[in-house]
């Protein structure tokens, strides 16, 4: 069998920092210096900054895509405060569903993230779902059966050709690395990438989840990034911290993009 081509994908998570003032800038400056054949880059800022990242790099002319970092999981109604997937329309593509902040946070079940999966295939948003089991369920050795867990409860009530359609990425974020420093190993990620392809095997994925990207998320920065895409299994990074910094991202695209030239991708 040939392996499906999979994107190379680099995703910013700016959380909850910049503001609709200085959004843009900051945009314009990561799209600027991450031209790179073979990546696909996408920047997600808080929804108050999607229209001022859209204007900066539509000035530009730029490919990089534009994703919120969440959408909930209604079409309309009584709920203060929410931004549905309709509202998304021209100001964003992509969608982070299912962050671990947002788990924590914001009590978001998997069923509660399958159904916002739902609304973003519907509305035309490509979504990147995110998985990742917190340190005591690895110390536990449970890390798989968590990823599978999560995966089997988001994605169960989707039809996978249409999820295949939409673009569905996973990104792996094991919750111990997220902001703090510490990254898992490439080799623990690429083993965590194979797992997820198995479960979206079991769960009935056209080439066994082959054509699906899987990111690595977690302290990654451009010192650490090629330990990630140096293993086959992995297709590119969700960054956070570093992705505030142009720099950072830069060098992390750049890294991004050899391994792109040489497994062939297109972007
Ligand atoms: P980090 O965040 O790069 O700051 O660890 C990653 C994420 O939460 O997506």
């Amino acid at each position: 069998m040939i392996r499906p081509m999979r994107d190379v994908i680099v995703a910013a998570n700016w959380k909850m920092h910049t503001t609709p003032a200085d959004a843009g800038e900051l945009a314009r400056s990561i799209a600027a210096r991450t031209r790179v054949a073979g990546v696909t880059r996408v920047i997600c800022p808080p929804f108050v900054s999607l229209a001022a990242v859209g204007a900066a790099l539509s000035e530009l002319d730029s490919d990089v895509g534009i994703g919120a970092q969440n959408v909930h999981h209604e079409l309309q109604g009584a709920y203060t405060g929410e931004v549905s997937a309709a509202m998304l329309a021209g100001l964003a593509s992509w969608v982070i569903l299912g962050h671990s902040e947002r788990r924590r946070d914001a009590g978001e079940t998997d069923e509660l993230v399958g159904r916002k999966l739902g609304r973003a295939v519907d509305a035309g948003l490509r979504p990147i779902l995110c998985v990742g089991e917190q340190l005591h369920e690895r110390e536990a050795g449970q890390e798989r059966v968590v990823v599978r867990r999560q995966l089997r409860g988001a994605l169960g009530e989707c039809d996978p050709d249409r999820l295949v359609v939409a673009g569905l990425v996973i990104a792996y974020e094991p919750v111990w690395a997220i902001g703090t420093g510490r990254t898992a190993s490439g080799a623990d990620a690429a083993t965590m990438a194979t797992a997820i392809r198995e479960t979206l095997a079991e769960l009935g994925f056209p080439d066994r989840g082959e054509s699906i990207p899987v990111l690595y998320g977690g302290s990654v920065t451009s010192a650490a990034i090629d330990e990630f895409m140096a293993e086959p299994a992995i297709d590119g990074a969700l960054v956070g911290g570093a992705s505030l910094k142009p720099d950072e991202m830069a060098g992390i695209v750049a890294r991004a993009g050899v391994t792109a030239a040489a497994r062939g991708s297109t972007g």
